[in-house]
């Protein structure tokens, strides 16, 4: 099983997603992380963004490409000639809609084929919830990469004063 790709919103990435991608470097030599460009949604960071800090949090890791990609994700992965998607399984709640979403990339793309892996530590973690908590303050440093937590403050609080002023 060479190359897999690893789609998602990644708004933004969390260490669940990272967790994902590293246990899936066990079994795949080489892993796409695929961020969709939904025109119809108004993600909280551009594609842009979210490239960069995919990129940044997986910086040390040679067998990583970042990549985007519109349309159907079938369409993708014929064009960039992989057959495998992987997708992490947090809870029973994600299971229905994995089940439906493989099913319907297995009718569009017979050749297709999503492999599953399970969350483990951070199975609570979601990009909604992240971005919920830290809208309100919460601080969310051990959910997401470092650099993450801090873009989600500038784009939350984007006037908060300097702790250091009286
Ligand atoms: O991070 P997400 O939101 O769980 O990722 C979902 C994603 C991007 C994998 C899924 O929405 C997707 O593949 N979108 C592309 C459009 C498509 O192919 N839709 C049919 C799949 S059932």
């Amino acid at each position: 099983m060479p190359i897999a790709i690893y789609a998602g919103s990644f708004d933004p990435i969390t260490n669940g997603h990272i967790s994902i991608i590293r246990s899936g470097l066990v079994a795949f030599e080489k892993i796409i992380v695929a961020v969709l460009i939904n025109p119809g949604k108004t993600p909280l960071f551009s594609v842009d963004e979210r490239f960069k800090m995919i990129s940044d949090a997986l910086s040390n890791e040679p067998r990583i490409e970042v990549d985007c990609f519109d349309g159907l994700l079938v369409d993708y992965a014929r064009r960039r000639n992989v057959q495998v998607v992987l997708r992490g399984l947090r809870a029973v709640a994600d299971f229905e809609h994995e089940l439906k979403m493989a099913n319907m990339n297995r009718h569009l793309y017979q050749e297709m084929e999503t492999v599953f892996i399970m969350a483990n530590d951070y199975f609570y973690v979601s990009s909604s919830l992240i971005k919920e908590a830290a809208s309100l303050g919460g601080d969310v440093l051990g959910m997401v990469p470092k650099a993450v937590a801090q873009k989600l403050r500038e784009k939350f609080f984007p006037q908060e004063p300097c702790q250091n002023k009286e």
